[in-house]
């Protein structure tokens, strides 16, 4: 029995979801951390550098074969090359986003709690010399952070149960655009902190001195975690989008409202790290340990408004991590479905499962399991690296290889400009073709092996 496939119903609503999949801790939570980790400006110049030569054309890659073939990741490439070992590729990416899904949902539930920190006014009640230790009593509390992370955990399943159109797509368009708004206020007043001015210098002053091997792998994962490449989230959302849609002005908006975002948490970030003493280095936990810090500064001036900021920043967080969940949970959702035959309700359960399970451990691995050590990190930070900086990375190549050298040029040049009825994409095809065979297979290559030897 052929099932109708769903699509999404309009152009904004493509943009969106996809915008919606790319934009969300990646750029609010991961982005300032990394920035913070890795040195300031130069990061930034290498993460911009990374986004638009290297994972750009993955994501025409990824677009390109879901909307060919209208399939999950493996069954596309059941479609476009049957028999082949490319199958495996189908299988990996649809592992990694659970991994990913697992402990993404931990932060998420980070927010969760913030939300409700703000709701009962934690932030503006709390006397300004406690509000430094505000995160490190929450996530060394054991039971709470894990509350939470199941809270976020089960949201996300209840939108993949509403299906593509009435879940992710009316929910993205809405929430999208007040998230803007939202960062766009916290940025202004997190400038004008006094101090602040530290931050914006380290935001924009670059110390190339700074950038390592390492730098630059982080750079790359950096890039293709915010676009949510290399692992057919992408490619599954594509497999839902309308064949007369522009590939090109997707991946274009996509990458571009991406990376807009990431600079303006960064900016309105940043800022406040300086102004409250915080270290830029402090890993994972920098914009939750920031965060009661502007919320409280601004309360001392007016509560109420503070209060506010937060409870809407705090849904809007939130909403930008569901929107990005729910992507990388419909990647094994669409696989067991049309794959295994398992209906939705049984494919949704089981991944939510796995993701719980493992989210635990890397909740615990704040607190009560934090000497438990993998090659030198945390389980959270392991499991991070491990997907960020090598397993995506390694999907996204064998995507490009896979149109740059398995599909013909005929056919992706077909796919790319709709048939040759779009003229800016015709005229553009020999680059983007380019890229795809030579530029971003050799980039990643290089990035890996220098990552290996240095
Ligand atoms: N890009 C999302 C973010 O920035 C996270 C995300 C969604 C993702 N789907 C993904 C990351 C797939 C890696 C792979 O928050």
């Amino acid at each position: 029995m052929i099932k109708q496939r769903e699509n999404f119903g309009s152009r904004a609503a493509v943009i969106m979801a996809m915008a919606g999949s790319a934009i969300g801790l990646g750029n609010i939570w991961r982005f300032p951390y990394m920035v913070g980790e890795y040195g300031g400006a130069a990061f930034i110049i290498l993460y911009i550098l990374c986004s638009f030569i290297l994972v750009l054309p993955i994501f025409f890659a990824e677009t390109i074969i879901g909307r060919r073939s209208r399939s999950n990741t493996f069954g596309a490439m059941r479609k476009l090359a049957p028999g082949t070992a490319w199958k495996w590729l189908g299988l990996l990416t649809i592992v990694s986003p659970i991994i990913i899904l697992s402990y993404y949902s931990v932060v998420g539930g980070w927010s969760v709690e913030y939300l409700f920190k703000a709701l009962t006014f934690d932030f503006t009640d709390t006397p300004p010399d406690q509000i430094q230790g505000f995160f490190g009593r929450f996530i060394s509390a054991t039971w709470r952070p894990i509350v939470a992370h199941t809270v976020f955990l089960a949201m996300v399943a209840g939108i993949i149960l509403a299906g593509v159109k009435k879940g992710i797509e009316k929910f993205t368009k809405i929430t999208m655009p007040i998230l803007f708004v939202l960062v766009v206020i916290i940025t202004i007043y997190s400038v004008s902190l006094p101090g602040a001015s530290k931050g914006v210098e380290y935001l924009v002053k670059p110390d190339f001195s700074k950038i390592s091997a390492s730098t630059v792998a982080a750079a790359m994962g950096q890039a293709f975690f915010s676009l949510s490449l290399g692992v057919g989230t992408i490619l599954t959302y594509a497999s839902y989008v309308r064949k007369d849609e522009n590939i090109l002005a997707s991946g274009v908006g996509t990458a571009v409202s991406d990376l807009l975002f990431a600079i303006l948490a960064g900016f309105s970030i940043m800022p406040a790290v300086f102004a409250a003493g915080i270290t830029p280095g402090a890993g994972p936990g920098l914009v939750f340990e920031t965060l009661p810090f502007i919320f409280n500064k601004m309360g001392v001036a007016i509560p109420w408004i503070s209060a506010l900021v937060a409870i809407l920043f705090f849904v809007t967080i939130l909403v930008a991590a569901l929107t990005s969940a729910i992507s990388m949970m419909e990647v094994g959702v669409a696989y067991l479905t049309e794959e295994k035959g398992m209906k939705r309700l049984t494919a949704t359960l089981a991944i939510t499962a796995f993701a719980w399970v493992v989210g635990i451990l890397c909740s615990l691995s704040f607190g009560p399991l934090s000497g438990v050590s993998l090659l030198g990190n945390s389980i959270f930070d392991f499991l991070d690296k491990l997907c960020s900086n090598w397993l995506l990375p390694a999907g996204g190549l064998l995507f490009t290889l896979f149109v740059g050298w398995k599909m013909s040029r005929a056919d992706v040049k077909d796919e790319f400009t709709n048939g040759g009825t779009l003229k800016a994409n015709t005229r553009l095809f020999g680059l983007i073709w380019f890229l795809l065979r030579f530029v971003a297979p050799v980039g990643i290559v290089a990035v890996f092996v220098t990552n290996l030897l240095l």
